[in-house]
């Protein structure tokens, strides 16, 4: 059994997938860079990253994703001529978001073969050390940003982690879905986990939120992973493995706030409205102007 406690410096962010849910937006423009208020979804993220102490963004990307890597680098054009005009906010801005030269890598994934696949294209760049995983779609709104939680969870049990919250029984064949020794507890070790469990089999209502710490043992799982639900290589099933046949520790971690799948569009408006209600500049007179509207 490992329960190797190097730090989590890295974070793994797939971003390789089509966004075919939000045409025609995003024909020329990735789904990540859609805006939730004024920073794009992959942005907010990277920024929950960056709150739990992550040192270094490794990017799944694939075709078409080009600007992603540009949104990460400093833009010199546009950074003088805010210099010239004297926009000093919007300059700090700019330089408080953009990571240290070194601290990003980019891979493509080549071809759409699932979420196990993305993140192992990742496994040369994070090496021999556990690594976080944060699936952009996936907006976790708390006071305390939820890989921060996770991190301080890490530090006490190690091993693997994945964030969960209780979704409503007739959605959990959407989800992965895990099976805990005290649903209670913030903290538990899972005892059971499956991929889109068909209607009616889910060990519970606990879903896999899309943030998760894992060892680097995952790696040669996924190199061996078959096609699994929906044809695609799928993370579930590798860390089914790791837990069930390497005996590998996995604990859930109950994530209290807030989450939006921007990947569906209902998702993405609720996120939008969500944020920038709790944005002091903007929630009092979004407030007043919805209030009106609805
Ligand atoms: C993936 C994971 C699933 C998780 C979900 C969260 O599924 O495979 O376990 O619950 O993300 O969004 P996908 O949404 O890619 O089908």
């Amino acid at each position: 059994m490992t329960a190797r406690k190097k730090r989590i410096r890295k974070a793994v962010l797939p971003v390789a997938g089509l966004g075919t849910r939000f045409l025609p937006a995003t024909k020329a423009m990735p789904k990540e860079m859609l805006t939730v208020v004024d920073r794009p979804v992959i942005q907010h993220v990277v920024d929950e990253a960056r709150a739990a102490g992550i040192e270094h963004f490794i990017f799944i990307t694939g075709r078409n994703k080009g600007v992603i890597e540009d949104h990460f680098d400093s833009q010199f054009e546009l950074e003088r001529t805010l210099a010239e005009r004297g926009k000093k906010s919007e300059l700090e801005l700019l330089s408080r978001d953009l990571p240290d030269a070194g601290q990003t890598s980019f891979t493509r994934q080549q071809a759409p073969l699932g979420l196990g696949h993305a993140v192992w294209c990742a496994r040369d760049i994070v090496g021999e050390e556990p690594f976080a995983l944060l699936l952009p779609d996936m907006l976790h709104h708390a006071d305390t940003p939820c890989m921060a939680d996770m991190i301080r969870a890490y530090d006490k049990h190690g091993g693997n982690l994945v964030a969960v919250s209780p979704v409503p029984k007739d959605q959990t064949h959407l989800y992965g879905i895990v099976g805990v020794e005290n649903a209670k507890d913030k903290v538990s070790p899972i005892t059971k986990m499956v991929e889109k469990p068909p209607r009616g089999t889910a060990p519970s209502n606990l879903h896999i939120t899309g943030r998760y710490i894992l060892q680097p043992e995952i790696f040669d799982l996924l190199s061996q992973q078959e096609r699994g639900t929906g044809g695609e290589i799928q993370l579930t099933d590798s860390m089914i493995r790791l837990m069930d046949e390497a005996r590998q520790p996995f604990h859930a971690v109950r994530f209290d706030g807030d989450i939006y799948d921007c990947g569906s569009k209902i998702g993405f408006l609720l996120a939008n409205v969500a944020y920038a209600l709790a944005r002091d500049d903007l929630g009092p007179s979004l407030k007043a102007e919805l209030r009106k509207m609805v």
